[in-house]
């Protein structure tokens, strides 16, 4: 059940995923009470699961990635603060501006190489305690990043920014919206990843499967106040088990196929690649998405994902000529010919409408 439709290919996100049938079974059978009261079984031994696979304290459900970010940049930081931020992250770009509305934070972006921003531009934009001047308090890291088609910020890359903000006395936070992507893409524990931060989210509901839900996983204590924050946010939910059950499934069966994922956008960057007019920088396929860039095809991005769509091809753009495509469970070998097909023959008619 990993599609809605036979027909269609989906490519515009891993959040398109339907839950496995052993997900819906889980949820059938999970044992509920309220968690607001703390007397939901299920929802806590998901948060103990998710602690023990990132090595820190604890953890907390929360119903989507956006919520996550927002309820531990409320916790990492006071309104008024500076917040560093990868000037192409998904907090700063996509999650409606809660930072400053919601949090009352003061973005500072970061230009990085494919997501990783040198820890070196950070070091040269804290500027010395002034009247002048906001207080920074926090770092954020995008791993892997989406903006950039899912790139991975490596270890020995989160290590030096660690080292940044521990000098600094800043906290150190990591969007790991798609963290399982980067540790099974480079073959490390994830630990690898998390033990450079103070906190973190995940999602649950991208490519592991789930309908909804994401975790922030940091100190106990950390948690605590993260629990009070989403419950102020209006994310305190009752028998949430049903979603947990779901989350307890995909950290203990989804994780290892995320593979299958790499190596399809793996095959479908390569396909396109040899496509005449597409540019792909192979580099950035690092997971599970592919860009590419149209620019000399001679058709705006928005025209060509339309086209795609009319061949039951379902892409994103992401920024003008930019195309993103991303391969999850409902994506087969079969479904990246296919798109791959698909594509050779809208950009053949396109050149000869060009020639014409
Ligand atoms: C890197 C990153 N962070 C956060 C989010 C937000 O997650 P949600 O859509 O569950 O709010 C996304 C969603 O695509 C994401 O890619």
């Amino acid at each position: 059940m990993g599609m809605r439709s036979k027909e269609t290919i989906d490519l515009r996100s891993d959040t398109v995923t339907l839950p496995t049938e052993e997900m819906l079974e889980a949820i059938r059978n999970a044992e509920l009470g309220d968690d607001v009261y703390r007397e939901d079984p299920t929802v806590k031994k998901l948060e103990e699961i998710a602690a023990e696979k990132m090595g820190k304290e604890a953890a907390l459900l929360v119903t989507s990635g956006t919520q996550a970010n927002l309820v531990c940049l409320m916790n990492n930081a006071k309104r008024g603060e500076l917040v560093f931020l990868e000037a192409e992250s998904h907090i700063y770009w996509y999650e409606g501006g809660g930072l400053s509305s919601i949090a009352g934070l003061l973005p500072w972006l970061i230009r990085g190489n494919l997501g990783a921003i040198d820890p070196e531009d950070i070091e040269a934009a804290i500027r010395p305690k002034n009247i002048h001047f906001p207080e920074p308090s926090l770092i954020c890291v995008e791993n892997t990043h989406n903006r950039y088609g899912g790139t991975i910020v490596t270890p020995d890359q989160m290590r030096a920014i660690s080292e940044v903000a521990k000098r600094h006395s800043l906290n150190f936070y990591m969007d790991g919206a798609r963290i399982f992507n980067a540790a099974v893409a480079l073959k490390v524990n994830v630990k690898e990843f998390t033990r450079h931060v103070d906190n973190l989210m995940f999602c649950l509901s991208k490519s592991l499967s789930c309908p909804v839900g994401s975790m922030v996983v940091g100190t106990q204590q950390f948690i605590e106040k993260a629990r009070k924050t989403r419950k102020v946010l209006g994310g305190g939910m009752r028998q949430a088990g049903i979603i947990a059950a779901a989350g307890i499934v995909a950290l203990e069966k989804m994780i290892d196929r995320l593979e299958e994922d790499h190596e399809n956008a793996r095959r479908l960057a390569k396909g396109i690649a040899k496509i005449n007019g597409i540019k792909v920088n192979l580099d950035a396929v690092q997971t599970n998405m592919v860009r590419f860039d149209i620019s000399d095809l001679g058709v705006s991005d928005g025209l060509f994902v339309l086209k795609l769509k009319e061949n039951n091809v379902l892409v994103s753009t992401m920024a003008k000529n930019s195309i993103r495509m991303v391969t999850h469970r409902g994506i087969e070998k079969v479904h990246v010919e296919k798109a791959i097909n698909v594509i050779d023959s809208i950009v053949k008619e396109l050149h000869s409408k060009k020639q014409a």
